[in-house]
């Protein structure tokens, strides 16, 4: 089978992403920063299922890591079908209290490296002529509306959103069909490690969503084609409400879940 890369694989939706796939008999080369988790879940999915499974130790947030990346599978000669930019991460607070270093790294991992691997692996993908293409890109619900006190991380969810759109519409032509999901509240470790205060925690383990969940959806969605997926009826109807009211509203509703 030709490869799936899967970056942040080493737990919450990367990891179920790797499963899912993993099911359907592909073979998989995983990154995220964590080699020791990395080496569980390979291990933990070779148990499992006939595939092979590759791994290697990447942090995003760094300059030329989608060229590191890159390099580990023209190298390696992996054959490339599914690129999937699953790794990312939230900061909340005020935005001026973040240090320069944070923000930048942020964007960096939730925006820049998903936009170069993007651009690196797309003529990889097209030399795998005998192959279904496939990227799949995660943003987030936050992507659809502005997030006083999660500033950034959801500007960079809604890069991604409108991001992948342009992309899909621009490889379609070419054979690339380009997928881009938006999970709501998801129970994995990315509430704690961006610092979402209780109140906002509270609220979003009324709508959690386990990885697993998601994961299937974010699959399916992928292998139907599909531009844009909303995953839960709650999400969704919360994006819809987003749309409907006015955007000071849901504004205001996000200061009074974010601000400590
Ligand atoms: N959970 C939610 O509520 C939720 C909702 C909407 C969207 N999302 C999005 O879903 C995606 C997956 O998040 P998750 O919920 O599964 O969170 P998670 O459990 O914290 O997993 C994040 C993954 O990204 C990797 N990662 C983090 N920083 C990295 C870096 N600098 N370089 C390389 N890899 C890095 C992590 O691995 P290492 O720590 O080993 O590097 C891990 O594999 C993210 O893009 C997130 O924004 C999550």
């Amino acid at each position: 089978m030709p490869y799936a890369l899967i970056t942040g694989a080493s737990k919450g939706i990367g990891r179920a992403i790797a499963l899912e796939l993993a099911k359907r008999n592909y073979d998989l080369l995983l990154t995220a920063r964590s080699l020791d988790l990395l080496n569980e879940v390979a291990e933990e999915i070779q148990k499992l299922y006939p595939v092979n499974v590759h791994f290697i130790a990447v942090d995003l947030s760094e300059n030329n890591a989608p060229q590191k990346l890159f390099e580990w599978c023209i190298e390696k000669n992996y054959a490339v079908s599914i690129l999937i930019n699953n790794a990312g991460a939230g900061m909340s607070g005020l935005f001026q209290d973040s240090s320069l270093e944070k923000n930048t790294k942020l964007i960096y991992l939730n925006v820049v490296a998903p936009t170069q691997l993007c651009q690196l692996f797309i003529p990889l993908l097209l030399l795998q002529q005998h192959s279904q293409l496939y990227i799949l890109n995660i943003a987030s619900t936050a992507a659809y509306q502005a997030i006083p006190y999660l500033a950034v991380y959801a500007s960079s969810k809604a890069y991604i959103q409108k991001f992948s759109r342009s992309l899909s519409l621009e490889l379609s032509e070419k054979g690339i069909s380009v997928t881009c999901i938006s999970p709501g509240p998801t129970d994995t470790d990315w509430a704690k490690t961006a610092s979402v205060p209780a109140k906002a925690l509270k609220m979003a383990a009324k709508l959690n969503m386990q990885s697993s969940e998601v994961a299937k959806n974010a699959v399916e969605s992928m292998f139907s084609k599909k531009t844009e997926v909303v995953p839960g009826f709650l999400n969704k109807l919360g994006v819809f409400m987003t749309w409907l009211l006015p955007k000071k509203i849901s504004e205001r509703v996000a200061v009074s879940l974010y601000k400590e």
